[in-house]
Parts: C-alpha cells; structure tokens; sequence
C-alpha cells in the first residue's frame, strides 16, 4: 500500500552536467568483505564479478548520495492513508542530468514531487512507470543522477508533460519489501502517485492524467488500465495508458524466454514469489546460487550485478529444467499471473495502447500476442503496434512519435477512427538492422 516516487515536470531553466569524481554515500557502495562474500559462497572470481558489475550499477545513480533521511519513514505514516502526501522536497536539479529547466521534487506518499511553474495552461499530467532497476530498497530511481532516464520518461518533458515517477514500494524507503514484476500491485503504486501528487501541487496538473510504463512499468500500466480505481474521481480523470514491452502475464514470458535463456532473471523471479510469501514457490536457483541470494539484500545489488551475480557458476546458478520441476514453476506462474498478473480476463476500463518490438529479447512478441488476444477476447480495447528491427530498450525512444501522438489525443479528447475496438498492427521505423 505504501509507496514512493519522485515527479518531474518541466519548468524554465538549468542544465545540469554529470561528472564522475567522489564516491557519493551510498547503500550499493561496492563495499564488502570477502569473510561476508564467503559466507554466501561466493568466491574470488564471484567476488571479482560483484566488484565489475557493481561499478556498472553505480554508473546508473551516478554521482548523486543516496538521501538516507529522505528514503526514511515519515512520522506521520502511521496514520495515513493511500495517496496521501507524507512528505515534499525540492532538489537542487542542477545536481542532476535532466533537460534543462526541468525542476525536480521528491515525495514519499502513502510518494516525490516536481512542480510546473506558471504556466498559464496546466501541465497535463503523466504518471510514469520504470523498468527493471532492482528489487532492494538501494535501487530508486528517484535516487539516480538523471532519474533513471534510458531516454525514457525525459521524451516526456519536451512536450510540455508533468511526470510523476514512482519508485515502487520497496525501492528507496524499506517499509515494505519490493513486489517485483506485479501488475497489480505496482499498478497500486503508480495510481497513488497521482493521488499524491495532486496533493502535493494542488491545481497544478490538468484533471486528465495518463500513464506510460517500459517493462515492469508496462505490466504495471496494463495493470493499471485493469484496476478499478482508475473510475474513480479521486485520482481525476485518466485516460488511458501506453505500455511499452509489458511484463503483463509472467507464465508466458517465462515460457517463451525460459530462465535458463533470460538467466538474469533468476534472483528476480525467486524474489517475486519469496516478497509475496506465494503458497507455491517456483524452482529456479541451484543450491549454490541460492546461497548467494541473500548478497543481493546484504549489499544492495541492484539490476546488472545482481543478474551477474552467478556467472561464475554452471547455467549462471539457474536449475536444471527437468520435465517435473517444468510442470512445478508452470503452476507457480499461473497462480502468480492469475491472481496478480494483467491482460489475464479481467474487465480493462480504458483503452490501452501497447508497443511491442518484434525482436525483444526479453518480452518474447508473442507472449504480448497471446496478451493482446485474451484482454480483447474479454472486450478490453487495446492497440497493439508491433515494430521490426527495434529491441527491449530502443523500444521506447523508437515509438515514440507514435505514442506521443496518441496521448496528444487522449489529453484533446480526439477519438480516433479505431477508439471502439482492438487493432494489431505492423509499424515502421526507419532503423539500423539490429
Ligand atoms: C505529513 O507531514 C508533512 C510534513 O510535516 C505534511 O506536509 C503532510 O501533509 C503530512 N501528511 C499527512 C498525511 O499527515
Ligand atoms: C546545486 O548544484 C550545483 C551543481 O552541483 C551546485 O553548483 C550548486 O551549488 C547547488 N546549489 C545549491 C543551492 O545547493
Ligand atoms: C511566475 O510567477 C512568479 C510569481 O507569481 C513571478 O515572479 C514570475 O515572474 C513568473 N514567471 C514567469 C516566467 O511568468
Ligand atoms: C531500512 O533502512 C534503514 C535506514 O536506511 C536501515 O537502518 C534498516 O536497517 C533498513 N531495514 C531493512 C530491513 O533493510
Ligand atoms: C512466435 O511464434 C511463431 C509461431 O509459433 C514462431 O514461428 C516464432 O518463432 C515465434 N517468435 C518468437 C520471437 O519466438
């Protein structure tokens, strides 16, 4: 229920210039005894890669300290209730690398804040969700130098948007553990952001709001266009919501990208299942690696080290898919995707635009295929655009002309010639071959 984010709109002026030169004070701070790496089995050549990957992790927040004090609990939590706004800071932006005059604020809500300065018409308002980062509580992107942009929520401020940006419970403040890869959940995080951030800036946002999320954050925003809050006035008016490679339904991704492939997910899918103490627990991490497991919370490993974490072992610490253990994680996914996943039969209240690149290694086209069929099947009005010669992540940049327009038409109240049905359809961008 409790969750954290940051906001983002843009404002008037300042760039901001990032420059590798002090260790900033961090959780995810490349620290660790080899007594503490032995302790988990983890040996020289584990070490050796902790230390690589790490460095790569680090490279993510940059220079900026994690604010331990902000990240902290608020007083007044306790009796707070969702969406509400506990507490507001403005951050120095020029610290950051973010487009210049784009102001910067942090919230933790029950969520952090970036206000649009007077302007004479008011920022519509998108609420954005990330991409995988990590699942410990060192891994907020709200906490990163440029806002964890992988030219991402940024392709926002240019057109004049307000961006709020959970960090998802679990990451930043550590109430609560992270829900990793949760529709439904993480959906809650991103529709209370917007509560919160209305609190947090009264009458500074336009009523309507959207969503757009990348990955993770696409599960949560089909899980979002799925939840009935959205109906609801409290949030405002939303309007619909663009997902970008979603992570709606966990069992066919798995099955169309199995783990012993997509190795890097094998810590995050233990965590998935463990976070939400799960009534069935899928077999994915050897004894070796699980040993290790425990080191991603110890040293706060966030998204590459902890995928690197078991390279050094045979199949990067993931089991041996025997026919049984198969047939096992199949009913651990569907439990899971069944009860918390998106686009699985459940009643979506908006329409939903969903960008899939063809070639994307990680979220296999036809898992968002046979996504796209059932949500229509149940009378769910989604839009499935299907780019070739694009991947995981240049997915999002690359389509961006295509959903910039669309939630364009959204905010002017355009209906479009297909607002009433399903359409699947093959894009086009001018690309170098992958
Ligand atoms: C919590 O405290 C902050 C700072 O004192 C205040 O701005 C905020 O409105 C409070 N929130 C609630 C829900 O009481
Ligand atoms: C804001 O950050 C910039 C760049 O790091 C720094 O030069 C400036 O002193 C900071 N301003 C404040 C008020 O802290
Ligand atoms: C914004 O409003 C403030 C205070 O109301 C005013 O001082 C400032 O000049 C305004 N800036 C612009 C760009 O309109
Ligand atoms: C949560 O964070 C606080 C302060 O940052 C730290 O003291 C505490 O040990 C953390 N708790 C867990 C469970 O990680
Ligand atoms: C999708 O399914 C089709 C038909 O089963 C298959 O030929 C194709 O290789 C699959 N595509 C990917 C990327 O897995």
């Amino acid at each position: 229920m409790k969750s954290f984010g940051y906001i983002l709109s843009a404002g008037l002026l300042s760039l901001a210039s990032s420059t590798e030169a002090y260790s900033p004070d961090r959780p995810n701070d490349l620290d660790f005894t080899e007594a503490q790496a032995e302790a988990h089995n983890c040996g020289s050549v584990c070490q050796q890669n902790l230390r690589q990957y790490e460095a790569l992790d680090r490279q993510v927040f940059g220079n900026i300290p994690f604010d331990y004090e902000f990240y902290e609990t608020a007083a007044n939590f306790s009796n707070s209730r969702p969406g509400d706004m506990l507490k507001l800071r403005q951050q120095n932006a020029s610290a950051y690398d973010i487009p210049p005059g784009t102001s910067l604020w942090t919230m933790q809500y029950t969520s952090v804040g970036v206000g649009g300065e007077n302007s004479t018409e008011p920022p519509p308002l998108v609420a954005y969700a990330h991409g995988t980062i990590g699942v410990v509580s060192a891994c907020a992107a709200s906490s990163s130098f440029n806002g964890y942009d992988y030219h991402s929520w940024q392709l926002l401020t240019g057109p004049g948007y307000a961006v709020v940006a959970t960090d998802y419970a679990g990451l930043g403040n550590n109430y609560t553990s992270h829900k990793y890869g949760n529709p439904l959940l993480n959906s809650e995080d991103a529709y209370f952001s917007v509560v919160a951030a209305r609190k947090a800036f009264p009458g500074v946002f336009t009523d309507k709001w959207a969503a757009v999320g990348h990955s993770q954050g696409a599960g949560t925003v089909w899980g979002l266009s799925e939840n009935p809050r959205v109906v609801t006035k409290e949030s405002g008016d939303y309007v619909g919501g663009v997902s970008i490679a979603p992570s709606s339904r966990l069992n066919d991704i798995l099955t169309a990208v199995p783990l012993n492939v997509g190795w890097g997910f094998g810590n995050l899918v233990v965590n998935i299942f463990q976070a939400l103490k799960f009534p069935i627990q899928p077999v994915v991490l050897t004894p070796e690696a699980l040993a290790r497991y425990p080191l991603m919370y110890e040293l706060q490993l966030c998204d590459t080290s902890q995928a690197e974490l078991n390279a050094d072992l045979p199949n990067h610490g993931i089991v041996d898919f025997t026919p049984s253990i198969t047939q096992h994680n199949h009913e651990a996914y569907i439990a899971f995707q069944n009860k918390y996943g998106a686009a699985t039969g459940r009643k979506g209240y908006k329409e939903l635009l969903v960008i899939q690149a063809i070639d994307d290694e990680v979220i296999n086209v036809n898992a968002t295929k046979a996504a796209y069929e059932d949500a229509c099947k149940v009378g769910n009005i989604v839009h499935l655009s299907l780019y070739p010669g694009l991947d995981h992540d240049s997915s999002i940049a690359a389509s961006a002309p295509e959903w910039l327009e669309w939630l364009d038409n959204k905010f002017a109240g355009v209906a479009t010639r297909d607002s009433h049905r399903c359409v699947m359809e093959t894009r086009s961008v001018l690309v170098d071959p992958l």
